[in-house]
């Protein structure tokens, strides 16, 4: 299939570098989004997230001419949806006396539906966002076939996941290897098509709900790994252990590849997908739920942490460190880092939050500290949540000159903590026991 014109839906931090990267590569791009305001932006050649090497491909794509933004899509040869799909906040589902979450699929099936008055036979559709399995098959098609005309019949279906690492979102859609499950293997032809415009990676086509399974599996993999790292730092923790140092001699068995534990799980992917099977088949699925469990209740044994180090937190100052979900990244969604702020909160502390990509953030009842300076000024404690490589550069005695605490928290492993003690500082760090 050749394709000159296509429409990428949802201009967030999936749809945004596949639309500009289309247009470099010669495709009339339409990107459509919901939000005014992220349409005037980009019209203007600007950018509303924060992604290395966003802004210039964005600004070169709009000055090309290739690339528009609009609130609706205009008929195409293909239409990419990269629209979120994150869990609902007051729906869980039941089995067995287990709670679990639900997606919210809402901005799917509107994005699907927004499609419809311009859906010609011969078209190309690919849903990018990640969906629970059957979703294209049991979801997205019936939406379509609204337009009466028929999926892997008179148009081509498929799912494609998205397994960029932000940070390097750029980089990583041309070079990983993309999936590619079609709802016929016509469809999954036409998709492996589409992308190789620019992808150096491998092309892989499957059926659509593979890849759907692909994406989800990836990310329950990790997940249930950190799992079990934040089980042995609380293990470490009651056994007097350095659960840092024991997972270094543990990694040195050939076969053992134990990842780091911290503060939680967060972002909209590791955190979310797993609920997306356990969603599906509860019954299957006990191991990924405990796994969930045991992530979203790590804050809860950092507050302990912090207890343990600072007696009683009622009144406490605390300058919180980060509040990204990862290092580096400007993205707060789950981040486990604003959950521990919010228990320190309740439990009576003072926190003042210091989160540097994204200092103006508005995050419900955290109040974030205009400047790092301000943040630690007042102190008591200083609490690293997210190993910024900038937090990593500090120099404890430079440190110590700019704020009262003489306590610092790690939660990370980002922090020599002898330097740190040699500058005048008492040391935690999560997952050392006593
Ligand atoms: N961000 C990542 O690193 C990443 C990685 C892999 C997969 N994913 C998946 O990709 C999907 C998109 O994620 P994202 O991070 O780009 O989300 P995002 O929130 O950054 O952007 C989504 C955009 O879609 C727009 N939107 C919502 N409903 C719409 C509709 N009906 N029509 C048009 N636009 C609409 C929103 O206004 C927003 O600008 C999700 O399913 C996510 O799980 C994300």
């Amino acid at each position: 299939m050749k394709f000159q014109k296509i429409c990428v839906i949802g201009l967030g931090y999936i749809g945004l570098p596949t639309a500009s990267t289309f247009a470099l590569h010669g495709v009339e791009v339409l990107g459509v989004d919901t939000n005014p305001g992220i349409i005037e932006t980009l019209n203007k050649g600007e950018i509303h997230i924060h992604e290395p090497g966003l802004r210039d491909a964005v600004s070169k794509a709009v000055e090309s001419g290739k690339f528009k933004a609009s609130t609706q899509p205009k008929e195409a040869d293909a239409f990419i949806i990269a629209v979120p799909t994150p869990f609902q906040e007051n729906r869980f589902g039941e089995y067995n006396g287990i709670q679990y979450k639900l997606a919210d699929m809402r901005a799917v099936i509107s994005a699907a539906e927004s499609i419809l008055p311009v859906l010609k036979e011969g078209n190309l559709v690919i849903l990018e966002s990640t969906s629970p399995p059957r979703t294209t098959f049991d979801l997205l098609a019936p939406i379509l076939e609204k337009s009466s005309l028929k999926a892997g019949t008179d148009f081509h279906l498929c799912y494609s996941p998205e397994r960029v690492l932000p940070g390097q979102i750029l980089r990583e859609l041309t070079e990983n290897a993309r999936v590619i499950g079609g709802m016929t293997p016509e469809s999954a032809q036409a998709g492996a098509d589409l992308y190789s415009i620019f992808v150096k990676g491998q092309i892989i086509q499957t059926d659509a709900t593979t890849a759907e399974m692909v994406k989800l599996m990836e990310n329950t993999y990790r997940d249930v790994n950190i799992a079990i790292a934040n089980e042995f730092s609380r293990l470490a923790d009651k056994f007097g252990v350095n659960v840092w140092e024991a997972i270094s001699i543990a990694n040195l068995h050939p076969r053992v590849k134990i990842l780091s534990p911290g503060p939680g799980v967060g972002g909209h992917c590791i955190s979310v997908d797993p609920w997306f099977f356990v969603e599906t088949a509860p019954e299957l699925t006990p191991l990924i739920y405990h796994s969930r469990q045991v992530n979203d209740s790590q804050p809860h044994f950092v507050v302990e942490t912090v207890r343990r180090t600072l007696g009683e937190l009622q009144g406490k100052r605390i300058a919180a460190l980060g509040l990204a979900y990862k290092p580096d990244v400007d993205d707060l969604r789950e981040s486990p880092a604003s959950e521990v702020v919010h228990l320190l909160q309740k439990s009576g502390a003072q926190v003042k939050a210091w989160e540097p990509f994204k200092p103006d953030a508005n995050l419900n009842g955290i109040a974030i500290s205009p400047t790092f300076e301000d943040a630690i000024k007042d102190a008591d404690a200083l609490l690293l949540l997210v190993k910024h490589t900038e937090f990593m550069k500090f120099d404890p005695v430079e440190i110590a000159q700019s704020t009262t605490a003489r306590i610092a928290i790690d939660t990370v492993n980002g922090w020599n903590a002898s330097q740190w003690r040699s500058a005048g500082f008492q040391t935690a760090k999560l997952g050392v026991g006593k």
